[in-house]
């Protein structure tokens, strides 16, 4: 039986529900129900959730959870995280408070410029391509001017627009790089909707638009932030063992590809949840981070560490595109309250903010592997969480927590304890 549809955007939810258990679940109400215990009962809450996409027909819960203790730049911050891994928040959380009684973490941003692109193909002659660009330059500007006006009185814009040749890289292809101020928002709709009218403005009869679009590499979109110490200040047992390995784990990270994609996927766990929490793109994050990880030829570690005079210094530079206004960010509710908590940032806050996430993130994984092993926290919340799914009672939660303390932490080995414990009551 085919399963394609057509017109099914335009069913409502019930009827959309209804295609699909008959369609894929055997007509099982189950699902129905399943997908509908998730449904807000406050119907306002409800049509805003589904309206932010098509065809939605539930929603997807993700743990909502606050990290406290940073201290950023002198300042406190309670962190509003997004994230269903079970020992991000827990990290995070020791690590603000270890860092907040070493002077806190101190970050800067060192640029704020966005790009789009135009890409097109011309056959023609480079140097009367050249003269047309000039000639029509201000011209480009100017057709943006409606859509720039607001921008504008927020101190955005666009910076500047360059005409690229790409011909070594791929025959007749040129581009429009044009760059942008997009103060306090992200900025997607704004850059797009300008090379949109630039590349109106520029096509003839000899240049052949492609697409114009925004660039999510944004190497001059970035923020550092940073700790240090007194070596001797790092670690309760062996500090300058413990900062000596430190070190060499990041610089293994520098020099092996496989090792620094796992170091930085612990990053953007940090960043990915605080990104996500404010409304925040974090497939455009995600991207621009990876792409900046790699921008030397060979993909390295996001962050970097020294010991030099005694003192440890740790320090991750990453480009983070982001807005406090626009997209979601005011409009998912949650997001709204994230950013409240978070004072209401500027945009360069929050850039400052998920870059320290980011950075408390690499230091409890870093620390926890070059000393007692990732598996020792992790398996401490795997087991709770098998202990729930068995639906232990709290006394029982408590005799299996006790019981695993020394030992080895499998599903099997956690589903026999229970039985047994169970089943000798
Ligand atoms: C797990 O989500 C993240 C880590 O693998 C990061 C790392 O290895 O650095 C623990």
């Amino acid at each position: 039986m085919s399963k394609t549809v057509s017109g099914f955007s335009k069913l409502n939810k019930i009827e959309k529900i209804d295609w699909l258990i008959s369609n894929f679940f055997n007509n099982d109400e189950k699902v129905a129900k399943c997908l509908a215990q998730y449904w807000n009962s406050n119907k306002i809450l409800q049509d805003l959730h589904d309206d932010f996409i098509e065809n939605t027909i539930s929603n997807f819960y993700m743990p909502f959870a606050i990290a406290p203790n940073f201290v950023i730049n002198g300042k406190d911050y309670t962190i509003p995280m997004t994230i269903e891994e079970s020992s991000v928040v827990a990290a995070a959380s020791l690590v603000a408070k270890f860092w907040s009684t070493r002077g806190g973490f101190k970050a800067t941003v060192i640029s704020t410029v966005k790009i789009g692109q135009v890409h097109f193909m011309f056959e023609g002659n480079k140097i009367a391509l050249q003269n047309y660009f000039s000639s029509k330059k201000e011209g480009l500007f100017k057709v943006t001017e409606e859509i720039t006006k607001n921008m504008k009185k927020r101190g955005g814009g666009i910076l500047d627009i360059e005409l690229r040749d790409k011909t070594a890289e791929l025959n007749n292809y040129y581009q429009l790089h044009v760059t942008f101020e997009t103060a306090d928002s992200m900025g997607a709709n704004f850059i797009n909707s300008c090379l949109e009218a630039i590349a109106n403005e520029f096509e003839n009869e000899g240049i052949q638009i492609v697409m114009s679009i925004l660039s999510n590499y944004v190497p001059d979109c970035l923020v550092r932030a940073e700790v240090s110490c007194k070596v001797n200040e790092l670690y309760a047992e062996n500090s300058a063992l413990f900062a000596q390995k430190f070190v060499q784990a990041v610089q293994i990270a520098n020099a092996e590809p496989h090792r620094a994609v796992t170091h930085n996927k612990g990053i953007m766990n940090g960043v990915d949840a605080v990104v996500l929490a404010t409304g925040n793109d974090f497939r455009a994050i995600e991207a621009g981070a990876h792409a900046y990880a790699a921008k030397d030829g060979q993909y390295k570690s996001l962050t970097n560490a020294t010991i030099e005079n005694g003192i440890f210094k740790f320090w991750i530079e990453v480009p983070l595109a982001l807005g406090t206004v626009g997209g979601l960010t005011k409009l998912h509710p949650l997001s709204k309250l994230s950013l409240q908590l978070l004072g209401n940032p500027s945009a360069k806050e929050l850039m400052e903010i998920i870059a320290v996430a980011g950075l408390a993130q690499n230091f409890a994984a870093l620390r926890a592997l070059t000393t007692t092993g990732i598996q020792k926290g992790h398996m401490k919340m795997h087991l709770t969480n098998i202990i729930k799914q068995l639906g232990a009672t709290e006394s029982e939660k408590q005799f299996l927590i006790n019981y695993f303390e020394n030992k080895t932490v499998t599903h099997n080995a956690v589903v026999e304890a229970y039985n047994k414990l169970v089943g000798d009551k």
